[in-house]
Parts: C-alpha cells; structure tokens; sequence
C-alpha cells in the first residue's frame, strides 16, 4: 500500500545528504572535542564548522550559537536560565507545552506569568502584549509558528515592543525554522530556539542563539563546553547533521521549494474544504475590512493569515478527530489530530480551545503538514483517500448521531 507521510511538524526524516555528514563521525571521528589530540581535535573542527552554519542561519556571530538536545532544552533554557522570584513573564497561551508547562514551574515558584490569548485567527495581536507589560516584566516568550496551525506570530513587532520596554524577548523557532528565513537580529530577539528533526536532522539535537551578554544561567552544569552555557560532552554526529540540516533547508528558501509546498498545501486545502461541513483553523481574519461581523465573501476574498508553507488545520464536522486520523492511517496517511493524551484522557488541543473553537469542534480538526519533498502524487493519494474516509465514518458517527456532545 502506498503511505504517504503528512505529520512533517512532528518529525522529519533525515535527508541522505545527512546521514552522509554525519557517517564519518559515529566511528572514524569519534573523539572528544574536549581533548587534546587529533582525535579530539577532528572533533572540535567538525563542531566550529557546524557553529559557522548555524552562525549563518541564524544571522548571528558563531560565538552567540549554543548546540544542545532540541526544542524542549531550549525553550526550558530561556524560562529558567533568566526568570527568579519577583520577576513578571509574558507568554502566550498558543505555545508548545516546552514552554507552556516550564511557564507553570516558574508561576509555582513565585513568578508572575501572564499568558496572552490569539485572536480566533490565531494571530497574537502585539497591541495585547504591549498591553501585558509591568516595569518587572523580565521575559517575553513567543513562537514563531505554531505547530498545529502553522500562523507565523508577528515577531518583529514584538520585538520592538520588547527593545522599547528594555525586557528580554525569547523565539521559540522550532517550527519556523527551515520554513522561513530566520534573522535574529530583525526579530529582535535575544534567544531563538531550534530543533534539528524538525527541518530533516536527527532527533536530540537543536541549537540556541543567545545574543552576547544576555545574562542567561545554564540549565547544565559541570564543563565548560559550549562556553560554560551548555555542559556535557558535544553530540559530535548529530551537531554535523544539525548543521548539513540547516544548509540544506537554507538552499530550500532560496531555490523555489517554499512556493511549491505551499501550492501543494493550497490544492490539498481548497479540495477538502469541498467536502461538506469542513473549515480551516488559522487561516483567515474572520473580520474583513470594514468591521467586524460574521466570516463571509469567497474563499479567496478573505484575509488570509500568514502560515507557513506545508501546513493545513481542518475542521470536520461530525467526526471525532482521532478516529479520523486512524482510519486515514488504515488507508496509508499519517496525519496528527487536534487533541494531546494528557494522563490517558484524550484532551482537545490548547491551541484550537485557545482560538476559540469549542471542544467538539477542536476535537474534530486535523493537521496535515507535507514534508518539503511532497509530491502531487501525495497530494493526489491524500485527497483519494479523505473523502471516502471522511464520508465513511460521518456514516457511523455517534457525534452525527447526536449521541456524543
Ligand atoms: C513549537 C515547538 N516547540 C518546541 C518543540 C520541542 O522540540 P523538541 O522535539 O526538539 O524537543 C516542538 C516539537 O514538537 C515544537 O513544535
């Protein structure tokens, strides 16, 4: 049966060029960058190059890019390297739980946290986190791209608004990286973290950018590689991969792969939204000019959000999500559903609940987000199969039925 991978905002696979960068250094380079001879040495060379490569994705100096496991690390970095007792944090109430629940340690140990809610576009408006700022304000943490909607954040503005209020301002990249360009300094953010596996480098493996003298305290002690901000012996073979990644996803942006996923996005879109009951989460300004008021006007007339490329979010009503997402499985397509397993119940995305969707409607939505090297034959097996999958369990449906709320 022909499996078509459409989940490429929870992993990717890596790319050959890849595997091919990192070979050398599971057996052949495996020394310690830490020591002195040319085992060691082979290794350090391999790190300072890779730091250059992400030095240019970033748009920073080597100096101010920190290698470490991923996301997560990064993101717990910003929280706990520069929030103490006392201090005032800004977040949103839209981010990865990374963030979300090292928001909730800090807020249980005397920090007061506010967290900003999208609009139903799903859209942070900067006017509401200028609105949440304190003289103690120390933090603002935002994501680039949400990685259930794929809305780019506005991040410019809000860095502006964090440099005019003196407070530092983290970016939570993971899922825009590799899918728009990233340039710290236009962001204007102090942090910005990363993850390898997101933009086709292996798993435990992200980078950091840390502008120079950000006061940040490690969240590893006990070395002092990666100057003292990060300790623990160098993931030689998975910096390597990190960094041929990040090469290639650069080339990505500039040689026309972004314009085609997104009208591979586009067509797998507008062709399931034919099919009854169905809408799109973080796509469009449900207000157009002139006001306020209901969503109306063509498709094409509404204001569209700005999402990043491979990423789509739809509604179906009558379904439960998860049981959409295994029958699309069976049928050789994996895709995530708009609910999280939090203590072994099935809870509605945080994100859609968020934006205002009510739980039967969250808990009907899925995320399909293509791989950069999708192909309209994907495309083509993935619209084969939602229809009759969707009609299929509409049929038996106890939401349909009006059995479940
Ligand atoms: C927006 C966002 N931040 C952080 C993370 C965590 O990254 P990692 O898997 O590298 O820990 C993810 C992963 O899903 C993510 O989507």
């Amino acid at each position: 049966m022909r499996r078509v991978y459409a989940d490429a905002n929870a992993t990717t696979p890596l790319l050959p060029e890849v595997v091919e960068a990192m070979r050398p250094y599971w057996m052949e380079h495996f020394g310690n960058a830490s020591s002195i001879h040319i085992d060691g040495q082979q290794a350090r060379a391999a790190v300072n190059r890779a730091r250059e490569t992400l030095a240019t994705f970033f748009s920073c100096h080597a100096a101010e890019v920190v290698f470490n496991s991923g996301g997560t690390e990064g993101d717990n970095t910003a929280i706990f390297g520069l929030l103490r007792p006392g201090y005032h944090f800004i977040t949103t109430s839209i981010e990865h739980s990374a963030i979300l629940q090292a928001a909730q340690r800090v807020a249980d140990r005397g920090i007061d946290v506010t967290f900003v809610a999208p609009q139903p576009s799903g859209l942070i408006d900067p006017a509401d986190i200028r609105r949440a700022l304190r003289p103690e304000t120390r933090l603002i943490s935002v994501m680039l791209a949400n990685n259930e909607t794929g809305v780019l954040q506005p991040v410019e503005e809000i860095g502006k608004i964090a440099a005019e209020a003196g407070t530092f301002f983290h970016i939570d990249a993971v899922q825009g990286a590799g899918k728009v360009e990233i340039d710290v300094r236009r962001f204007g953010c102090h942090l910005c973290s990363i993850s390898a596996h997101k933009m086709h480098g292996p798993k435990g493996t992200g980078a950091m950018f840390v502008r120079r003298g950000t006061p940040i305290e490690p969240l590893l002690i006990g070395g002092s590689h990666e100057r003292r901000q990060r300790a623990g012996t160098e993931n030689i073979p998975g910096i390597v991969g990190m960094a041929k990644a990040a090469e290639l996803a650069m080339q990505s942006l500039e040689d026309g792969t972004i314009p085609r996923l997104a009208s591979l996005r586009d067509r797998l879109e507008s062709e399931i939204l034919q099919i009854p009951g169905t809408g799109v989460n973080g796509s469009f300004i449900p207000q157009l000019p002139g006001g306020p008021g209901p969503v109306s006007g063509t498709w094409e007339s509404l204001n569209r959000v700005p999402r990043v490329a491979n990423t789509t979010n739809i509604w179906f009503d009558q379904l439960e999500g998860e049981a959409l997402v295994i029958a699309l499985d069976l049928k050789g397509v994996s895709v995530s559903g708009g609910s999280a397993c939090h203590s072994g119940a099935t809870e509605p995305s945080h994100v859609l609940m968020a934006m205002g969707l009510n739980k039967t409607r969250a808990r009907a939505s899925l995320r399909f987000s293509l791989l950069k090297t999708a192909t309209d034959a994907d495309v083509d097996h993935i619209l084969q199969v939602v229809p009759e999958a969707v009609e299929h369990l509409r049929a038996l449906s106890p939401v349909a039925a009006g059995t479940l709320g």
